[in-house]
């Protein structure tokens, strides 16, 4: 029977805000295609942070309000297929969408914008998350706006290592181009990354390399010779307990530019080691996102504190011919299959891989 002509499919559905005994692994309906739209057999899902905070609603917990729940963008629907990146081959086509999409390997970016500066493309948003706000991808198929999705027929990655690449290097693909880290400016920057053995910062790890910047990485234990081998040129320990003297020992001249998964307590003191005209670009906020600072390490430095939140359209399309060429090869730790997907989170929730972890329908 043809993929299209299948009516059921296996999906991992959350079903409320809560531990993986949220998720029931269910037969529903293949997802039907509207107009726009193309249905993907899924091939490889990367695992994400955000599909644990999405699951247990802790994006919406506040200082105000630690048990309110919620996804990231707003209240959840529920049943959902979670899973933002999604890596496969087109199977049907939707109305008005070109004939040649038709059985293309695929690489989806998830998100929908919002343009608050028409026309401006390095203003664009996310409004809309695949697997948040709309089915994603730990299922067998997921339907997605025929705009989404990037061809990438060639290319020398597998689809496990595809898979692997939206979120993840999308995230860091950003933060490196906010923090100064382009492929015109990169080459000689020296850049921090901290959570550097995570699927965000051994991306940022290996793409800064790539564009030729000096990288000094903070990791712990065990993954820190990992970490070394994806690119970085010095690695610190950070349960050493001398963080920030090591840190200054590793860049004297202090810091380009800073990947911050991170944030907590290292980021007060940590803006003094930046460069005049440096920047601190932060994405996540694991060690804490109350954070004190003494503004005056940013102004009188001309430095900034960025907010960077996943890609644009413009940074996705770059992540597209990265992917094309192979230039960059996501680090996979392990896979799982869609039946065993609460153990790929727990795998994920307990931080003892190196790079990412992938659900293989
Ligand atoms: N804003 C966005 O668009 C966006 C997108 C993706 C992810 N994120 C956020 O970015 C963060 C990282 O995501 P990820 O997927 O890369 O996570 P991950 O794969 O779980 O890796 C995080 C790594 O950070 C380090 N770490 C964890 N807790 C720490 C702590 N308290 N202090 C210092 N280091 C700590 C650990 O590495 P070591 O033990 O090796 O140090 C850990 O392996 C998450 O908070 C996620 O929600 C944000």
């Amino acid at each position: 029977m043809s993929d299209a002509a299948r009516r059921t499919m296996r999906a991992a559905v959350t079903t409320y805000h809560g531990g993986p005994e949220a998720v029931e692994l269910r037969d529903v309906p293949v997802p039907e295609t509207g107009p726009g739209e193309v249905l993907v057999r899924v091939a490889a899902a990367g695992c994400n942070n955000t599909d644990l905070w999405t699951r247990e609603g802790s994006y919406a917990a506040s200082a105000d309000d630690a048990d309110a729940r919620g996804g990231w963008l707003g209240p959840l629907d529920f049943p959902r297929v979670q899973g933002g990146d999604v890596a496969g081959r087109v199977v049907a086509l939707g109305s008005g969408v070109d004939g040649e999409l038709d059985g293309a390997r695929v690489l989806v970016d998830p998100l929908l914008y919002d343009w608050p500066v028409p026309g401006d493309p390095d203003s664009a948003l996310p409004a809309d998350v695949l697997g948040s706000e709309r089915d994603g991808g730990f299922a067998e198929h997921v339907v997605v706006p025929a705009a989404c999705v990037h061809r990438v027929d060639d290319s020398p990655l597998t689809d496990v290592e595809l898979g692997a690449l939206p979120i993840a290097y999308g995230t860091a693909l950003g933060m490196l181009e906010r923090g100064g880290v382009t492929a015109e400016r990169g080459a000689g920057r020296t850049v921090l990354v901290t959570g550097a053995s995570g699927g965000v910062g051994l991306a940022a790890v290996q793409l800064a390399t790539a564009r030729g910047a000096r990288v000094v990485a903070v990791s712990s234990g065990d993954k820190v010779a990992p970490v070394a081998e994806a690119g970085a040129d010095v690695v610190v320990d950070r349960r050493r307990g001398h963080l920030l003297d090591d840190l200054r020992d590793a860049a004297p001249d202090g810091y380009d530019t800073v990947v911050d998964v991170v944030a907590g307590a290292t980021v007060g003191p940590g803006l003094r080691m930046l460069r005049p005209g440096a920047r601190w670009v932060v994405a996540g906020a694991l060690d804490g996102w109350r954070v004190e600072l003494d503004v005056r390490t940013l102004y009188l430095a001309n430095a900034a504190l960025v907010g960077s939140t996943m890609h644009t359209p413009t940074i996705f399309g770059r992540l597209v011919d990265l992917a094309r060429s192979g230039a960059v090869r996501p680090v996979v730790t392990a896979t799982y299959p869609l039946d065993r997907l609460a153990e790929a989170h727990t795998a994920l929730e307990r931080r003892e891989h190196v790079g990412k972890i992938v659900v293989v329908p």
